[in-house]
Parts: C-alpha cells; sequence; structure tokens
C-alpha cells in the first residue's frame, strides 16, 4: 500500500504546485480504492414494481442456506449446488447466540466466519441476502439470541422500553457490520440486501421499536444496501417502517395471488417477494415427519416466476442442527430435532433429491438476461460403518463435579451454564405418607432420585410437573437431574430459562412445603468436559458417558445409527454431532465425512437414559420418518366419545367460503374454560374430513386470549400417522400447520369435534376460525355449532 502511494505521490510531485492538493488526494484515493476494491461497484434498489440491479428489472431466486448448520468444509458444495439448482443468490441469517456466546467475546472465526461464507458466495458468481436478526427464529435456540441475557432477570426481548436488551443488540450489530459492511454491492461486494428484525408482526406491533432496530442496522455500517423486512399476508400492515422495503414469508401449497392480493392493494408499486417460500418444515421430538409435496413445491415456484415475482427458498439447504442449537415451539412445549432436512430439494448430506432436479428444471426457463445454469457439483462419497461396540462407561453419579451452593433454586443461566445437563441435589426429611414433588418448572427433562434410586420423570413437553413421592423413612437424598432442550424460538415465551425455573415443593395432604438449600452440579455440553471423566469398562448404571472407538479406511459422509440408545447427545472426535431421543421421528445422526479420518475416530455419547445396546452402525441413508413415541398422539383416549345432547351450543352458524380469518361474536359475554367447536357440514359436498389451521378466543376487551395453557382434550378424529395433523395445531400460531380429521377410506364423517381445556375460566365475547390456506382445500367447515362451559365437558 504505501509503494502505491509513493508511485502515485511521485507521478504527481511535478505538477504539485499546479495541482490543488485536495484533487491530487482525492485522486490518489479513487486510484488507490480501484486497485483494491477488485469488484466494481453496483447498485441495488427497489423501482416501480421490481427490484433494480445496476439499474435494470432483476428477479431474485434465492435459497436459504445456513452456513452454521454446515461445516465450513462443505460451505462451496452447498453454494454450487444451490447455483446449479438455478438460484442466483444465497439468503443467509446470522445467529447472534453463536457469534457472542458470551458477552462482549465476539467469534467469526472457523465455523462463524460469516465474512469468508459470503466472499464464497461471491466467487460462486452469486449474490447475498443477509438476515442479521437481532432475533431470526429459524428453529435455533431461543431463535438466535444469546442465552446469557437470560440472567436479566425482567429482560423483555424484542422490546425497545428494555435498555439492556437494545444496548446489547446494537453492540452485535456493530459486530456484524465490521465483518459485512464492506461486502455491500455499493463497495463492490455482493450483498444486496439486508433484513430488519424478523417476522415482527407476529411479536408485537410496535413500529417504533422496528424503527430504532433499522437505525441501528445502519448505524452498523449497513448504510447504503437496500433494507427489508418480512412478514405475513395478514399482518405486514401492522406497522410501518419507513425505508424498508416489505417482503411475504408463505410456504409451498400456498396460492400465489391470494397471499399477495392485500399487500399489491396496500403496495401499489412494491416489488413482490416471497422472502421465505417454505419448501418442505422443521420435526419435533415425538412428532411424525414432516414433508411438504413436490407438486406444490413446484406449482408455487411456477406462479411465481410467470408473474415475475423474486424469492428466497427457505430451505435450498437445512443441514444440521448440531450440537444443541436446535430451538423449540411452546404451547405446549414441543422441541426440535437435530437434523434440518426440512424435506429440502438439497438434503441434509447435499445430494440432490426429486425435488432438486425438479427446481432446476422449472427455473431453467426463468433466468435474468445474462445467466446461465450452473453445472451440478460431485458430492462427497457416502459410506458405511460396520457395527461398533463402546466398551469404556463413566457413571454420571461417579463424575460429578465441583459443587455450587445456593438457597433457593435457580435457573440453569444463573449458575452461569447455557446448555447441557443440571443436577439439583438436597435433603428430604422424613414424611408419614404418600405426597407429591411438585416442580415448577422443568425445563425440560428430568430423572428423580431418592438416595440414589430412580423415582420418576418429568417431561415439559406432556405438561408434567410433578411426580408421586413415597414415604420417606429416614433423612435422604434427593437428586433432581434435568436436561434442556432446544430453548423457545417461536412466539412471545422466547425468554426460556432451563433447569428448575422456579422453586421445589413437597405436597402432603394439601400443605406445601418448600426444598431449600441445594447443592448444583453443571453438566456442560462443551467436549473438553466429556473427555476429562474418568472412564471405565465395567458396565454403566443410570445416567452414563459411554466412550469407543471406530475404524474407517475411506473417508465420507454417513448417518450414525442411535436407534438403540435412549436419549443424549454425541460427539465424534470432539464435534458435537447433536441430541438423539429414541423416541424419533429422527433415528440417525448425520455424520459428516469432513469431521471424520483414516483409521482410529473417537466417539463419546451421554446417555441419560439406559441404552438398549451399546452398539452403532454408520449406514447409508438417514432415518427421519420412525416415531416411536412415548405419548399416545391421539388426544381422544380408547372408546372415549363426546357426548353433546344435554348441551346447548352459545351459537350455531354457516361460514362463508372466503379465505382468512372469520370472527364470530356472541350475543353476550360468556365466561368459561371448556370450548368445542362442532363442524357439522363440510364447505365441499363431498369431503368427509375437518380441518382448522388456527383458533382463537376474543376477551371481553377484543384482544385474542393468551393460548399458552391451552390443551386439547378431545378430537374425535386426527390425522397422525401418514402427516402430522394433530388437534393442537389450532393453537400452535403457524397458519401452515393444521389439524385435520383422518383421511383413510374408513375415516368418520361429520360431525367433527374438537375440545380445549382454556386452562382457567375466561370471559370472552367470540371466538375467531382460520381456515387452512394451502391449496388443499379438505376440511373447510361450513356449519358448525360452539359450546362454552365452565365445568368439562361429559364423555
Ligand atoms: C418463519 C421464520 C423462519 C423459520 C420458518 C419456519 O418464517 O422466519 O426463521 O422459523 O418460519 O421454518
Ligand atoms: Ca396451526
Amino acid at each position: 500500500m504505501k509503494s502505491i502511494i509513493w508511485v502515485l505521490y511521485s507521478i504527481f510531485k511535478i505538477n504539485f504546485t499546479m495541482m490543488k492538493k485536495s484533487i491530487l488526494v482525492a485522486l490518489i484515493i479513487s486510484i488507490f480504492l480501484v486497485v483494491h476494491a477488485g469488484n466494481p461497484k453496483g447498485t441495488f434498489t427497489t423501482g416501480n414494481k421490481t427490484f433494480l440491479l445496476n439499474d435494470k428489472p432483476f428477479v431474485i431466486r434465492a435459497g436459504e442456506l445456513h452456513f452454521p448448520r454446515i461445516p465450513r468444509e462443505y460451505w462451496g458444495n452447498r453454494i454450487q449446488m444451490c447455483k446449479a439448482m438455478g438460484m442466483n443468490t444465497i439468503c443467509i441469517y446470522l445467529f447472534w447466540n453463536l457469534h457472542e456466546q458470551s458477552p462482549d467475546v465476539y467469534n467469526f472465526t472457523g465455523q462463524a466466519d460469516v465474512a469468508a461464507f459470503v466472499r464464497l458466495v461471491q466467487k460462486n458468481g452469486m449474490y447475498c441476502i443477509v438476515r442479521p436478526g437481532p432475533y431470526v427464529c429459524a428453529e435455533w435456540d431461543m431463535g438466535g439470541l444469546p442465552w446469557w441475557l437470560l440472567k436479566k432477570k425482567d429482560l423483555a426481548i424484542r422490546n425497545r422500553n428494555d435498555a439492556y436488551f437494545m444496548e446489547r443488540t446494537k453492540k452485535y450489530l456493530k459486530e456484524v457490520g465490521k465483518q459485512l459492511a464492506p461486502l455491500q454491492i455499493q463497495n463492490g461486494g455482493n450483498i444486496i440486501m439486508v433484513q430488519v428484525e424478523n417476522e415482527y408482526s407476529l411479536f408485537g406491533n410496535d413500529g417504533q421499536y422496528m424503527t430504532e432496530i433499522r437505525d441501528a442496522v445502519r448505524e452498523a455500517g449497513f448504510d447504503q444496501v437496500q433494507l427489508f423486512r418480512c412478514d405475513w399476508s395478514n399482518n405486514f400492515d401492522k406497522y410501518q417502517v419507513e425505508g424498508v422495503a416489505s417482503t411475504i414469508n408463505f410456504g409451498a401449497g400456498s396460492n400465489i395471488d391470494d397471499r399477495f392480493k392485500k399487500f399489491q392493494e396496500v403496495n401499489t408499486t412494491a416489488p413482490l417477494m416471497c422472502s421465505e417460500y417454505w419448501s418442505g418444515w422443521f420435526d419435533f421430538w415425538g412428532r411424525p415427519h414432516e414433508t411438504k409435496p413436490l407438486k406444490a413445491l413446484i406449482g408455487g415456484l411456477r406462479d411465481m416466476m410467470d408473474r415475475k415475482i423474486s424469492f428466497s427458498l427457505y430451505m435450498a439447504h437445512g443441514g444440521t442442527s448440531f450440537g444443541q442449537w436446535g430451538g423449540a415451539n411452546n404451547g405446549p412445549y414441543r422441541c426440535m430435532v437435530t437434523s434440518y432436512d426440512y424435506d429440502a430439494p438439497i438434503n441434509e448430506a447435499g445430494q440432490p433429491t426429486e425435488k432438486f432436479y425438479a427446481i432446476r428444471d422449472l427455473l431453467k426457463d426463468y433466468l435474468n438476461e445474462g445467466e446461465k445454469l450452473a453445472e451440478i457439483p460431485t458430492n462427497v462419497p457416502i459410506i458405511t460403518i460396520p457395527p461398533f461396540e463402546l466398551t469404556e462407561t463413566a457413571n454420571l453419579f461417579e463424575n460429578l463435579p465441583k459443587a455450587k451452593f445456593s438457597e433457593e433454586i435457580q435457573s440453569m443461566e444463573m449458575y452461569d451454564q447455557g446448555w447441557g445437563r443440571i443436577l439439583y441435589r438436597t435433603k428430604i426429611q422424613p414424611t408419614t405418607e404418600n405426597g407429591k414433588l411438585v416442580i415448577t418448572d422443568v425445563h425440560d427433562w428430568a430423572l428423580v432420585f431418592v438416595n440414589g434410586k430412580q423415582i420418576g420423570k418429568i417431561d415439559r413437553r406432556l405438561g408434567e410437573n410433578s411426580l408421586e413421592l413415597p414415604v420417606i423413612e429416614k433423612e435422604s437424598k434427593l437428586d433432581i437431574l434435568v436436561e434442556a432442550m432446544g430453548r423457545v424460538n417461536y412466539g412471545k415465551t422466547i425468554a426460556d430459562r432451563k433447569g428448575i425455573t422456579k422453586k421445589v415443593e413437597i405436597v402432603i395432604n394439601n400443605q406445601a412445603s418448600e426444598l431449600k438449600n441445594w447443592e448444583v452440579y453443571n453438566f456442560p455440553v462443551e467436549y473438553e468436559f466429556q473427555n476429562n471423566l474418568t472412564y471405565k469398562t465395567n458396565k454403566a448404571n443410570g445416567p452414563a458417558w459411554y466412550r469407543g472407538n471406530f475404524m474407517i479406511n475411506k473417508i465420507g459422509d454417513t448417518y450414525l445409527d442411535m436407534s438403540s440408545w435412549g436419549k443424549g447427545m454425541v460427539w465424534v472426535n470432539g464435534e458435537n454431532m447433536g441430541r438423539y431421543w429414541k423416541i424419533g421421528p429422527q433415528q440417525t445422526l448425520y455424520m459428516p465425512g469432513c469431521w471424520l479420518k483414516k483409521g482410529k475416530n473417537e466417539i463419546v455419547i451421554l446417555d441419560i437414559e439406559t441404552p438398549k445396546s451399546t452398539k452403532i452402525t454408520g449406514i447409508a441413508s438417514p432415518i427421519l420418518n420412525k416415531i416411536s413415541p412415548d405419548e399416545s398422539l391421539l388426544h381422544r383416549k380408547k372408546g372415549e366419545t363426546l357426548n353433546l345432547s344435554t348441551e346447548t351450543p352459545v351459537i350455531s352458524g354457516t361460514f362463508s367460503d372466503s379465505i382468512g380469518w372469520k370472527d364470530v361474536t356472541f350475543d353476550k359475554i360468556m365466561e368459561g374454560r371448556y370450548i368445542c367447536l362442532e363442524a357439522l357440514s363440510p364447505q365441499n359436498k363431498n369431503d368427509k374430513t375437518t380441518s382448522i389451521a388456527e383458533f382463537e378466543m376474543t376477551g371481553e376487551d377484543g384482544i385474542s386470549v393468551s393460548r399458552l395453557k391451552w390443551k386439547v382434550i378431545y378430537a374425535d378424529s386426527e390425522e397422525v400417522t401418514s402427516s402430522n395433523n394433530a388437534a393442537d395445531l389450532v393453537f400452535d400460531q403457524q397458519e401452515s400447520t393444521v389439524w385435520q380429521t383422518e383421511s383413510s377410506s374408513a375415516r368418520p364423517a361429520h360431525p367433527h369435534q374438537i375440545v380445549i381445556d382454556m386452562g382457567e375460566n375466561i370471559k370472552v365475547k367470540g371466538f375467531r376460525y382460520l381456515p387452512r390456506s394451502d391449496r388443499n382445500t379438505a376440511g373447510l367447515i361450513k356449519d358448525y355449532r360452539f359450546y362454552i362451559k365452565t365445568m368439562p365437558f361429559a364423555f
């Protein structure tokens, strides 16, 4: 650099007196920039109903990739696969909690080197859309927010009135700016757009919060690039943010014209973009595997291309939520599996699927001027590993780390632990009668021991918070081992603390006494911790680590078959491969070849249930759809039939066949806890099914009541085998998930009923029903009756 300046200076030295000093400086700077920038600068803006790239109309065909969900060694391959599928842009999220794992310690290296990823995208001739958060959702722990924020007891996330949240957000965005602002297209980089927040309408309607986040993004250095935000077609107009383009998210199977109808009425000259076109969907532990049909996916894409609507395919390739990164949804609590295959066109191992070829074939006819379809890159080979046994063990109770003491029980975060398992130990005094141990609350799965003997388990997913306590004869040791699953990443309850969140009580004859004086043991997820235990070769007893080796002579990707194991986590050669759980639907863990080596490889497993066998095999294809639930997925008990013969509906009526929310208002305010919607007839004559996308109760004040405590008590029929259409999907806050009655030929016909317990008596003035809005029209309700009661319904 010095030499260039020196040369330039010498050239102009002769004329120095003739030239104004400032002109000379400007000249030097611009020559310097041209020499150093390499790539030409460009522009990307919104024009009249179209995006403009360097002032020319441009249709974005983006594929979403999450670089932390892909081993760095494979980044290039996944980018090239997207290009070969017909994409011109890669869309990425940044997960704040990956980059700032403790306050002010930022990491943008290795797997977290986002600038290297974006440059790699540019090297492959593609543009980049960046979505830095602070909140991103993405089925990622806490929606990308760092867990240490939770140490502030009254934390209000995504809220401008929480000065701490805002200050931490701004600091983080500044660090992102340092990495990526130089790569804005206006600087010669490939970043064409940057997103502000994520689907904020689903959380709040404070436009001022969004405005402040917009400003923070700009101040972080993204002051030239086009900004945008994403929401849904029914809520994008809840707030306005000036200077930020608006886009809409929806999934395969949607009717494209319907989705943009209202948007176009409000934004008459805006370019149209589906910023998340969901190619598939994510899976929860204990729930059926999700897929989205190819035909629906292609149909919507074709419609968008015909209308020159820009899109980003979420996901083009989902990858894997390695380690502890998978998130959860809440109400009821359901946690994400490790695989983020997503039924996406490029599968978890980067291989093309049927969807990939169909999209490639479609998009080749819709390229922008000057673009051409790229070749499909070759993939890493798939290998198998013959069965091998893990022979060393380390019992958890024989390997307790140093204890911490606290009088009051506290959540994991308060002991400076982010993820993993935590053991709470205290003494309990003799009792004369059976009682109950009540834990408020277990996040998320606990084993309870008295004097080392397991007396039960508590599973948050099942709404459990207590267990029977036998008579305690002498002073005894109580151990509660809690495993944290994913933090909630969606909805209002993202501030999801782990371990035991409030208190533990022994309740005998309705008398509660709170337990105090805890010894606390932390089991973090870092490999170093698992490696520093004392392993022996005897049989394990209860929760334990297992260690072993396996040999390979050829490097390749494989899937570790975990189906004979209980519940836990796996580390291979020091890399955390993620969680497994026998209840499925995921039974294998994706093992990237780039983390294996020829010869001997080490594997460590922490299983907090007891495995059936300690063997593992590397197999050639994943098992993502084998569910062996430990609970009945159906909300109707065997032989149970709802009896409405003595009940009087508060209202009955007929829904129109139009799409969108239907609001029903009662004649007067009603109070009750148990509600029942009965579908009497379908919109389409020969349809035997009933379906509901979302259902809400309207409170006295006209606002929808919280559905957090809601439980489905009964649904006369549910499709939970061939697809995931369980009845509690009517209140999961996702419009694209629906309750649907069975679709087999022997399926029952109308009437169909769903009964919900709202958890407490509530005053309401009506209800709202959202019919499904995908292309599948099965189950749309026509005539209905609605009941509300303070007492349970009779069966
Ligand atoms: C929303 C979010 C994404 C992701 C998808 C579902 O659209 O914006 O982060 O959670 O839902 O996969
Ligand atoms: Ca739903």
